[in-house]
């Protein structure tokens, strides 16, 4: 494919929403816990639905949650724009994003891996992500300057070295990728705690692009919080 065909070729969204959210502690599975009157997987297909280059979206959710999941997809997103569909996810995210994959067309010529616990990512970050892949990259992550200075420890808790701040970035999703590398890359079997780190591993350049403190992941009860802040002011 050229960097003409990718720039005007369809994107996928592999929407992962699969996990139990331990960290969390709700009584249900993260993705079902509400933010507002919505939960946060409501809130995470609003903000796919504001991307105009989506043409299909995999919803991965918890086997026990297939149900739940599609009436939300059904009574409040009526949207003909693009075909959803709903899989089960598996014991890693790795499997339940795999999951995601083969639910998608094999025509999308983009394939984008959002967390939906990241439900207020802005849909500019979305666009980077694309727009960078469009214009030739492999990958596309969003990413944020890391404010805190970082170590490196050994077993012992010794520090094992300091590295540079300047070169780090916290990375986000959605991450953004050409469709045939990135079902290359997770055609290998491997494992890994992000989706750019298995197509590293293949060989390819992965670039960052400027990701958004709102894209943060809700993973403890104080990121609810912040969350439910934020869209009462409107986020
Ligand atoms: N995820 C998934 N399948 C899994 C594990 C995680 O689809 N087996 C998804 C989660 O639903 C979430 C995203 O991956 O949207 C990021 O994972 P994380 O924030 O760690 O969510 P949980 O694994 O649910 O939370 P915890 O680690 O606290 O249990
Ligand atoms: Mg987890």
């Amino acid at each position: 494919m050229t960097d003409a065909d990718a720039a005007s070729g369809s994107v996928g969204v592999v929407l992962v929403a699969a996990g139990s959210g331990s960290r969390l502690g709700a009584d249900k599975p993260k993705a079902f816990v509400p933010i507002d009157e919505d939960p946060i997987l409501l809130h995470a297909i609003y903000a796919v639905h504001g991307v105009q280059e989506v043409a299909a979206l995999a919803i991965v959710a918890p086997p026990e949650w297939l149900e739940a999941a599609q009436e939300l997809v059904d009574l409040h997103l009526g949207c003909p724009c693009f075909t959803t569909r709903v899989v089960a996810g598996g014991a890693e995210r790795t499997d339940s994003v795999r999951a995601g994959l083969a639910a998608l067309p094999d025509d999308v010529d983009i394939i984008l891996v959002h967390d939906a616990a990241r439900a207020l990512t802005p849909v500019e970050v979305f666009e980077r992500v694309i727009d960078a892949v469009g214009a030739g990259a492999a990958g596309a992550v969003p990413g944020i300057p890391v404010v805190d200075t970082v170590k490196t420890v050994d077993d012992r808790g010794i520090i094992t070295g300091t590295p540079d701040r300047s070169r780090l970035r916290a990375v986000q999703t959605p991450q953004g990728f050409l469709a045939d590398v990135l079902r290359g890359a997770y055609a290998g079997g491997l494992t890994a705690t992000d989706d750019a780190a298995l197509v590293e591993l293949a060989g390819h350049d992965v670039v960052v692009v400027e990701g958004d403190p709102l894209a943060f992941k809700i993973t403890a009860p104080e990121d609810l919080d912040r969350a439910a802040r934020l869209v009462a002011e409107g986020a």
